[in-house]
């Protein structure tokens, strides 16, 4: 899995290239190449994965990849600037607000929301319909029901003075990360315009568990490992997996969750363990 990982990242980050390079060269190109570096790519990895299931060829699923990885991008271009987390460092780099300005960070990452809904309608994806199916699963992933929404959640629940119970935590990752998370999963399908509830139901307990062990990273990880600074949520007073849990119901929890993840994926042969030893990954990765 390791090995097919680091290879859908080499084709994305050149795909991500490709896609930038008739941007006019300036402070906005720049920093949206900038956003782009790094990271584990992960889900490209789950677009990828998932497509081949379906019987989608590379080539038909790289725009996908792409452009779920230019609008997660975005996502954490936003989710760094001062009035959101307030963060200077992301991929042990420092942010796009820190190198350039709150301005360029706010345009590239309008920009690259641009770009991933662009990507979505080339032709080397399928037809027409496959390609309007992607698109408005995808605006709902990652708009005010989505991604977006969850944003704001997570925002909200700085400020309030009741903090969260697992039950509001769970609705609030569910749109901040799993949105995103169950559409690159469910991408296969999408394109190949089959059946994906299998591919969903992994991608709820995936994503879950993904998010707890980035709660659990902002407790226990190091700064040079994870590339992003450390402590920050409990300092903002965020509510989290951790905050409401503590470590080690944290820890359990998330494995559980990645069983049952792999669990979701009975229906499908050999070709889905790329995708099972992903769930071990993403609550044993340190960044
Ligand atoms: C970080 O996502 C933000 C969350 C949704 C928790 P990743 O951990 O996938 O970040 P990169 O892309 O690898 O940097
Ligand atoms: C951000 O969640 C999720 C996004 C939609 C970008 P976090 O704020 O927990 O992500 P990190 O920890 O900064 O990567
Ligand atoms: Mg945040
Ligand atoms: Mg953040
Ligand atoms: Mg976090």
């Amino acid at each position: 899995m390791n090995e097919r990982l680091e290879e859908v990242k080499a084709q994305v980050e050149a795909a991500l290239d490709a896609a930038m390079a008739d941007l006019p060269s300036g402070d906005l190109a720049d920093a949206m190449r900038y956003a782009c570096v790094g990271g584990k790519k992960l889900r490209a990895f789950l677009v990828m994965e998932s497509a081949r299931l379906h019987g989608v060829s590379d080539e038909a699923a790289l725009p996908v990849a792409v452009a779920v990885e230019a609008l997660h991008a975005y996502s954490l271009v936003h989710d760094d600037l001062p009035a959101m987390d307030n963060d200077d460092l992301r991929r042990g780099m420092p942010t796009v607000h820190v190198q350039w300005s709150e301005a360029t960070a706010i345009l590239a990452g309008d920009a690259l929301q641009s770009l991933a809904f662009r990507l979505l309608t080339d032709p080397a994806i399928g037809d027409a319909e496959a390609r309007l199916r992607l698109i408005t699963a995808f605006a709902a992933a990652v708009g005010g029901q989505g991604m977006v929404h969850g944003q704001m959640l997570d925002i909200a629940a700085e400020d309030s003075p009741t903090p969260l119970d697992m039950k509001g935590i769970t609705r609030l990752q569910a749109a901040k990360t799993g949105a995103l998370i169950g559409f690159s999963a469910e991408a296969g399908a999408l394109i190949a315009g089959e059946e994906g509830q299998a591919l969903r139901d992994y991608a709820a307990d995936l994503g879950l568990a993904f998010q707890i062990q980035d709660d659990i990273l902002d407790v226990t990880g190091d700064e040079d490992t994870i590339g992003k600074r450390v402590g920050k949520d409990a300092e903002a007073g965020k509510a989290t997996f951790v905050s409401l849990m503590g470590l080690e119901k944290a820890r359990n929890c998330a494995s559980d969750l990645t069983e049952r993840a792999a669990k979701a994926l009975s229906s499908y042969g050999a070709e889905a363990d790329n995708l099972r030893e992903l769930t071990r990954f993403v609550i044993d990765r340190q960044s």
